[in-house]
């Protein structure tokens, strides 16, 4: 899975069972950052359920980690069953982590993850009182379009090339063994 160093801490995709990680991530987030992130207020209940369905969603999930902790994520979903040529992104930063680049860090992987699945139009929707967000999405050139309160934004992904593809392979690599790292430290902290 993708993986890279930066501000103390590394980014890679999520494994399907790692969905605790995301999970607790999400329940973190204040209650302003919640609402932001989904639109409106939502429950803890609503949370588990929706982290809990990150696998069957077929979502590609990027974490940004710091100490084996999960302090940021970007979702990539497709629209249907399969990959198909249009997809939606969405974000999240835990508050004392925003404003030091990670969500723009965060969304140029998941460009290159659209890209590299030849999705052509990737969508993102957030409030349109959402000033970070929008303040991202424009640094990729997106389309914004706002209406009644929302803001939909639309990236036009470039097509896929052989850089693009191998990338993100070998950042794959390099989170696979981030990930089987994170997991040996807190097995011997458990023991
Ligand atoms: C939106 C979010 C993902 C951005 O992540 P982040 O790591 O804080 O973003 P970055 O640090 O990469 O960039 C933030 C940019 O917004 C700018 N910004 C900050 N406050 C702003 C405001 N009120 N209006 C406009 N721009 C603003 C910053 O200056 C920065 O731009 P710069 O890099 O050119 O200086 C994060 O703030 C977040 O999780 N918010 C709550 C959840 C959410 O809104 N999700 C989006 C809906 S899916």
């Amino acid at each position: 899975m993708s993986e890279h160093r930066f501000w103390g801490g590394t980014i890679r995709k999520l494994w399907p069972t790692e969905s605790d990680k995301f999970r607790d991530h999400l329940l973190r987030l204040d209650k302003q950052t919640r609402r932001l992130r989904f639109a409106h207020s939502v429950s803890d209940a609503f949370i588990e359920d929706y982290a809990s369905r990150m696998s069957d969603m077929g979502a590609i999930v990027y974490g940004y980690f710091i100490d084996g902790e999960m302090r940021a994520a970007a979702e990539l979903r497709k629209i249907g069953d399969v990959w198909g040529h249009e997809a939606e992104a969405a974000f999240s930063v835990e508050g004392p982590h925003q404003q030091k680049g990670i969500g723009t860090e965060l969304m140029g992987r998941v460009i290159r993850s659209a890209r590299n699945r030849g999705v052509h139009l990737l969508f993102m929707s957030c409030l349109a009182e959402n000033g970070k967000m929008l303040s991202v999405a424009r640094k990729y050139d997106a389309n914004l379009n706002f209406e009644y309160g929302e803001v939909i934004g639309e990236i036009i992904p470039e097509n896929a090339s052989y850089f693009s593809l191998f990338a993100e392979a070998v950042e794959d690599r390099m989170g696979y063994m981030m990930a089987v790292l994170d997991l040996q430290s807190r097995l011997s902290n458990a023991a």
